[in-house]
C-alpha cells in the first residue's frame, strides 16, 4: 500500500557547517539521547522548548502565549464599584491585554494561584507548568505598568509530591520575570505567618525531618531599577532598646562588622525602618467579610492575604489617586485597602462566587479592624507600640541534642517517633532568652 501523503511535508532544508569534531559530538549526543540521527535530535529540542511550540495561524507562526492572549475573553464589569474602583468578572488576561491602557497602572498588587501539590478549591497550576501558564500575564503586566511602577507578587512555596523537598517554581517564576520580561528585582520580601499550622504533617509532625513552612515569598519587581517608593510611609514603632538608646544616649563608634555608627543613629525619626520580613498572622475568622459570607451562604475565599500585606505596599509605592490593580482579585482585599487609602483600584476575578463575597468589603461603612487581627488600622505616631509576635533565637528550647538523627532522612515511616531524653521541654526563663538573644546579635 502506498504511504499516505504527509500534510506537512519536509521540503525545507537547513544546512549547518560543522567541524569534524563537532559532527562526531553531534552524532554521539543524538545516539546517547536515543535519536537515530542529528535531525531527530534537533526536532526533539525544538518541540521541548515552550517558546518554540509555535502553531501556524493565517500562514504565520503563533506562539502558545500569543494564542492564549488572542483567545482570552474580555472580562465584564461586575456590579461592585465605588468612586475609586471597579471589579471585573472574567479572565484577567483579557483585562491586561484588552481593557487597560498601556502604561496606565502604578502598582500591580497580587497573589496568583500558587503551584501547589494539594490543590485549593479554585484550582492551581502544576509547579512544572507554572511558568508557562504565567507568561501571558507577565506580558500583560509589562504592557500596563508605568515605567516607574511596581509589580508585587505574593507567592507561597510548594512541596514536591510525595517528597520532603521543595519545588523551585516560585524561584523559576522570579528568574523568568527578570530574564525574559526584563523586570528588575527591587527587593524580595518574606511574609511570616506566625499562626501557620505545621504542615505538611508527614514531614513535619510525623517523620520530623522538616520544620513548618510559615513564610511566603513576596517579589517586588519593577520595569526600572528606580520604581517610585518611600519607606517613610511604612515606619514601625521603635523597639524598647532603641527607645532606651534615645533616652540614655549612644557613643558613635565603628562596629566590629565595619559599620560606622554615627551620631545620626541616635536621632528619633518618628519610627524605625521595617525589615523585609512582614510578620502577620492570617487568623481573622470573625470579620465583616466572614460574617457576610456566612449570612449569605457564600464560600469564604480559601487563600486570602491579610489586608496588612497590600497595605504595606500600597502605602510605600503609590500616591493617593494612583491606579492599583489586582488581576487575581479573589475576595478583593486589595480593592478594600485601596478604597481606605484613597487609591483608584481594579480587581479582576474569574470566579463569580468570590466576587459575590467581596461585596461585604464595599457595603458601607467599611470597618477599621484592629492591627491585632492583621487588618487595616492606621498606626498613630503616639499610639502604644504593638509588638504582637515573639521571635525566639535559634535553639532557644534545646538543652542538648541527644535526639537521634533520622539517618535515612525520614525515608521510612516509624510508628513511634524517637524522642530525646535530654531535650528540655520547659519554656526557658526570660532572662535566659534575653541572654541568648543578646549573644545571637
Ligand atoms: C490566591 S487567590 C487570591 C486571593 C486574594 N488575594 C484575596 O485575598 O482574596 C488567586 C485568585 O485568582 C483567581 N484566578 C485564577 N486565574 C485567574 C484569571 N485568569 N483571571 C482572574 N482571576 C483568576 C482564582 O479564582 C483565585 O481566586
Amino acid at each position: 500500500m502506498a504511504r499516505p501523503r504527509s500534510e506537512d511535508p519536509r521540503t525545507s532544508t537547513l544546512t549547518v557547517r560543522l567541524t569534524p569534531a563537532e559532527r562526531l559530538q553531534f552524532d554521539a549526543l543524538a545516539a546517547r539521547r536515543g535519536h537515530q540521527n542529528a535531525a531527530s535530535l534537533i526536532r526533539a529540542f525544538i518541540r521541548s522548548d515552550p517558546e518554540y511550540r509555535y502553531s501556524i495561524r493565517d500562514g504565520d507562526f503563533e506562539s502558545p502565549v500569543a494564542a492564549r492572549i488572542r483567545s482570552a475573553q474580555r472580562p465584564q464589569p461586575f456590579p461592585i464599584n465605588t468612586n475609586l474602583g471597579q471589579t471585573y468578572l472574567g479572565d484577567s488576561i483579557g483585562l491586561l491585554h484588552q481593557v487597560l491602557e498601556p502604561n496606565s497602572v502604578d502598582l500591580i498588587m497580587t497573589s496568583p494561584p500558587f503551584g501547589l501539590v494539594r490543590k485549593k478549591a479554585y484550582g492551581n497550576e502544576d509547579a512544572d507548568a507554572y511558568v508557562d501558564w504565567f507568561r501571558p500575564f507577565a506580558e500583560g503586566f509589562r504592557r500596563v505598568l508605568k515605567p516607574n511602577g511596581s509589580l508585587v507578587i505574593d507567592i507561597g512555596g510548594a512541596w514536591k509530591a510525595g517528597l520532603p523537598t521543595r519545588s523551585l517554581y516560585h524561584f523559576e517564576l522570579l528568574l523568568t520575570l527578570c530574564r525574559d520580561y526584563e523586570f528588575h528585582l527591587a527587593q524580595e520580601f518574606y511574609w511570616w505567618n506566625p499562626a501557620k499550622l505545621p504542615t505538611p504533617a508527614e514531614w513535619v509532625n510525623i517523620r520530623r525531618v522538616r520544620v513548618k513552612d510559615a513564610v511566603n515569598c513576596i517579589w517586588w519587581l519593577s520595569p526600572t531599577p528606580w520604581p517610585k517608593a518611600n519607606n517613610r510611609r511604612i515606619l514601625q514603632p521603635y523597639s524598647e532598646s532603641m527607645r532606651d538608646l534615645f533616652k540614655n544616649g549612644y557613643t558613635p563608634k565603628l562596629r566590629p562588622s565595619g559599620h560606622d555608627i554615627s551620631k545620626k543613629f541616635g536621632r528619633d525619626n518618628s519610627g524605625s525602618i521595617p525589615p523585609n520580613l512582614l510578620a502577620l498572622a492570617n487568623t481573622d475568622s470573625n470579620g465583616v467579610y466572614q460574617k457576610y459570607c456566612k449570612a449569605n451562604s457564600l464560600p469564604r475565599h480559601p487563600a486570602r492575604f491579610p489586608s496588612g500585606i497590600p497595605e504595606h505596599f500600597v502605602r510605600m509605592l503609590t500616591d493617593r489617586g494612583d491606579l492599583v490593580i489586582d488581576p487575581f482579585g479573589g475576595s478583593c482585599v486589595t480593592g478594600e485597602v485601596c478604597e481606605e487609602l484613597g487609591r483608584r483600584w481594579i480587581c479582576c476575578e474569574i470566579d463569580h462566587v468570590y466576587l459575590e463575597g467581596a461585596r461585604a468589603r464595599f457595603e458601607k461603612p467599611v470597618k477599621r479592624l484592629s492591627r491585632r487581627t492583621g487588618q487595616l488600622f492606621e498606626i498613630r505616631a503616639k499610639s502604644k507600640p504593638v509588638v504582637p509576635y515573639e521571635i525566639y533565637p535559634p535553639c532557644s528550647l534545646v538543652k542538648d541534642d541527644e535526639s537521634p538523627l533520622r539517618a535515612d532522612g525520614g525515608r521510612q515511616r516509624r510508628s513511634q517517633p524517637a524522642r530525646s531524653q535530654g531535650a528540655c521541654r520547659e519554656k526557658p526563663s526570660r532572662k535566659r532568652l534575653a541572654h541568648r538573644h543578646a549573644s545571637a546579635l
